[in-house]
């Protein structure tokens, strides 16, 4: 085991966090606060914001829309250029945060915002940036990922930079209350995915990750298993596993997947499906297209995250138990759920897959253009 692991974001969770903003930024820094659609001037935190900057120069850029759009966001740009921003703060989910990342990075760049994640600029510096957290899923807010989207070409490609890793990120679980059921649902299962693609590969011998890994697929699937139960602990305890399955830490020194959400990306991309639900297409298709090489992992998984007993077909009954759980929640695990031009859509994503240079996904390398396309017809 060989790894280089650093996660300086400091986190300040539990209810009432927001207050403490007021001591995480700097009096003399002027403040950019970018937020979505307006849910956080419904549900109250825009106000907490609002009264934790005061005495502080700030302004604002609304309107990030889920899987953020760089038509959107080099609005923000110009904004952080012409106004002299030296502070980004998001206030939103996964899409404001990984944008946020995108403007951070951007505005500190002269040439085409769109070389940042198509790797023609490697970034080497961004305005800091903080983060607060309304609703747990990706793990943004303190990792050095984002994902954006190009609206003109419907394109979605994900970058990663240790420069536009947060300052900073409040968590606090009581601003989820306002969350529609169908965005916790999706932060759920967005997490174990997460959680799968740093583990569901082979076995290894990282005690630690791999264990870890299998406390926050037990913690993820026990939420769900209560997911009408929902009080201070559920919230909390949702919000925290989001953040740990993808902070950086299980995947440490350890093989991963992430053809799952390679491949989700360009569902999302070219028919608007959310992230999450991207991923519960394509997860269980592709478990059987690799099941050769992730039948141990599979075994292992059925053993200690849902208490099966050791069996001659364990790894199918730990895929089934994995589908289960998503339609346990309402999540659809096949493609014709969510349309019928099944043919014509395959065509298309492989289209995408190829122009992306999407040809060797997975722990192994092993998911070429043919796998991809075979785990998308199973996915029936
Ligand atoms: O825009 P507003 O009005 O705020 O509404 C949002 C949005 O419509 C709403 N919402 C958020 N918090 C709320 C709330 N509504 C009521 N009460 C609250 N407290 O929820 C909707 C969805 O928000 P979004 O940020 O899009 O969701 P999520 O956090 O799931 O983020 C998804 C994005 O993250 C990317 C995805 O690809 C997608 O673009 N990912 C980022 C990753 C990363 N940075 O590491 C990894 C992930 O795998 C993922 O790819
Ligand atoms: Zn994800």
């Amino acid at each position: 085991m060989k790894f280089s692991y650093v996660n300086p974001t400091l986190i300040q969770f539990g209810q009432q966090q927001i207050a403490s903003l007021t001591d995480l930024i700097a009096k003399d820094q002027k403040v950019l606060v970018v937020y979505g659609g307006g849910s956080i001037k419904k549900n109250g935190v825009y106000d907490q914001v609002a009264a934790a900057l005061e005495g502080f120069d700030w302004v604002e850029f609304s309107g990030v829309g889920a899987n953020p759009t760089i038509e959107v966001l080099d609005q923000a740009v110009k904004i952080c250029k012409e106004q002299d921003i030296d502070f980004v703060l998001g206030v939103g989910g996964g899409s404001v945060i990984d944008g946020v990342k995108y403007i951070a990075a951007s505005a500190v760049y002269d040439g085409e915002g769109w070389d940042i994640p198509t790797g023609k600029h490697i970034i080497t510096s961004a305005l800091p940036i903080g983060a607060i957290l309304t609703l747990p899923a990706t793990g943004s807010e303190s990792n050095q990922n984002s994902v954006v989207s190009k609206e003109a070409t419907k394109q979605k490609l994900p970058f990663a930079s240790p420069e536009v890793l947060p300052k900073f990120a409040i968590m606090d679980p009581d601003v989820m209350k306002t969350l529609p059921q169908r965005q916790l649902v999706n932060g759920l299962v967005d997490a174990w995915v997460h959680t799968c693609e740093q583990y569901l590969t082979f076995p290894e011998t990282a005690l630690v990750q791999e264990g870890y890994a299998e406390a926050l697929l037990r913690t993820l699937k026990t939420l769900g298993d209560n997911f009408e139960n929902q009080d201070d602990a559920w919230r909390a305890n949702l919000m925290w596993a989001a953040n740990q399955a993808l902070n950086g830490l299980i995947g440490s020194g350890v093989s991963q997947d992430w053809a799952t959400h390679m491949i989700g990306h360009e569902l999302t991309a070219a028919y608007g499906v959310d992230h999450a639900r991207s991923l519960a297409i394509v997860q269980p298709s592709l478990l059987r297209n690799q099941f050769a090489v992730k039948k141990a992992k599979l075994e292992q998984m059925g053993k200690n995250v849902f208490g099966l007993a050791q069996s001659d077909d364990l790894a199918e009954q730990t895929i089934q138990a994995i589908e289960a759980f998503y339609h346990s929640l309402d999540v659809a695990t096949v493609l014709t759920e969510h349309g019928d031009d099944k043919a014509a859509a395959i065509d298309n994503i492989i289209g995408k897959l190829e122009a992306h240079g999407m040809l060797a996904l997975g722990e192994n390398q092993a998911i070429t253009l043919k796998e991809s396309r075979e785990i998308l017809e199973q996915a029936v």
